[in-house]
């Protein structure tokens, strides 16, 4: 199965829905089998975790996907202050080293196009765990899964992505494997500065996705399948002050959730979250960014790094 992938999963770009169909089967499979069985998977393969940015769920999914399928890891979450970068190595540079060492390299960077660079330079397999504002592959592949198991399909449906489009790349991620699939349409919510750019906006919609910007929550329509809340990603700010002005304009909570979700509609963040959803809507059973989410996360990265690594 391996060689269906370009060795490299730095963008969606490249992955037909076939190819997302058998990640998708394959994490199925690893969820039902034994943890021991799981471990001959990847036995004796290495993979390098360089987070250049800060991360709790990507990082500990990835490191636990590998461990799960018996590999190993060296991890490195800030290699800015911790690897020879604090010397000034380059990201050339340091992608050449680690591949001396190791099978696979996962990288999350601040700047977009960063993991194509290091791609591009070595022949093993380059991860994208986020880079900037541009992929969260992995995310989406997650998500993508999240929204394939509870309805059963990923053509004909209506979601709502709500928060920081502009520079969320979960966001953007989840748009582009979205348009891989058929007549899907999404409602984008979000203060207009942080809209999607216009050339996103004809990106996904060249791509075959419907678009549709509202302002207001009480535009959300009738039964989405999904609603996709983000945090504004305050990191992306020169100005604190724009951030703060912005941070909670769209707040997910109960009593939204009582006017506006379907019975089925699926309530997702990729999180972390910062009070854009509120904790009363933690305990309700159409909420899945506290488990069901964080789970897939694990199976979705345990599915690439075997489709990936184990030849
Ligand atoms: C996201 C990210 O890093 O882009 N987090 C994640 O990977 N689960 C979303 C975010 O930080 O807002």
């Amino acid at each position: 199965m391996s060689n269906l992938f370009q060795n490299d999963l730095y963008t969606l770009d490249s992955l037909k829905p076939s190819l997302i169909y058998l990640i998708f089967k394959q994490a199925e499979s690893l969820r039902k089998s034994s943890p021991t069985s799981l471990l001959k998977i990847l036995r004796g393969k290495l993979a390098a975790l360089l987070f250049y940015e800060p991360s709790s769920r990507t990082f500990s999914s990835f490191s636990s996907a590998m461990k799960r399928l018996g590999g190993q890891t060296i991890e490195y979450q800030n290699p800015l202050q911790t690897s020879s970068a604090v010397k000034g190595e380059t990201i050339e540079d340091s992608a050449i080293v680690f591949s001396n060492y190791v099978d696979a390299i996962i990288v999350r960077h601040p700047e977009t196009g960063t993991v194509k660079r290091m791609a591009d330079i070595v022949s093993i397999p380059v991860i994208n765990a986020g880079d900037g504002i541009g992929e969260h592959p992995t995310q989406a592949l997650l998500d993508l899964y999240t929204i394939w198991r509870k309805h059963k399909s990923l053509d004909n449906l209506k979601g709502l992505m709500a928060g920081d489009l502009k520079n969320g790349r979960t966001i953007h991620s989840l748009l582009k494997g979205l348009s891989k699939f058929k007549s899907n349409t999404v409602y984008l919510l979000s203060p207009k500065e942080l809209k999607l750019s216009e050339k996103d906006k004809k990106e996904y919609r060249d791509q075959g996705v419907t678009l549709i910007e509202i302002t207001s929550s009480s535009e959300i329509p009738a039964d989405c399948h999904y609603w996709y809340w983000t945090r504004v990603q305050k990191e992306r700010f020169d100005d604190v002050k724009e951030y703060e002005k912005l941070k909670l304009r769209f707040i997910l909570n109960k009593k939204l959730v009582n006017e506006k979700a379907g019975e089925k509609t699926l309530l997702m963040h990729p999180l972390p979250r910062v009070g854009e959803i509120a904790v009363d809507v933690d305990s309700d059973p159409r909420a899945t960014y506290l488990d069901e989410q964080l789970k897939n996360g694990m199976y979705i990265r345990m599915a690439l790094l075997k489709m990936i690594l184990s030849k």
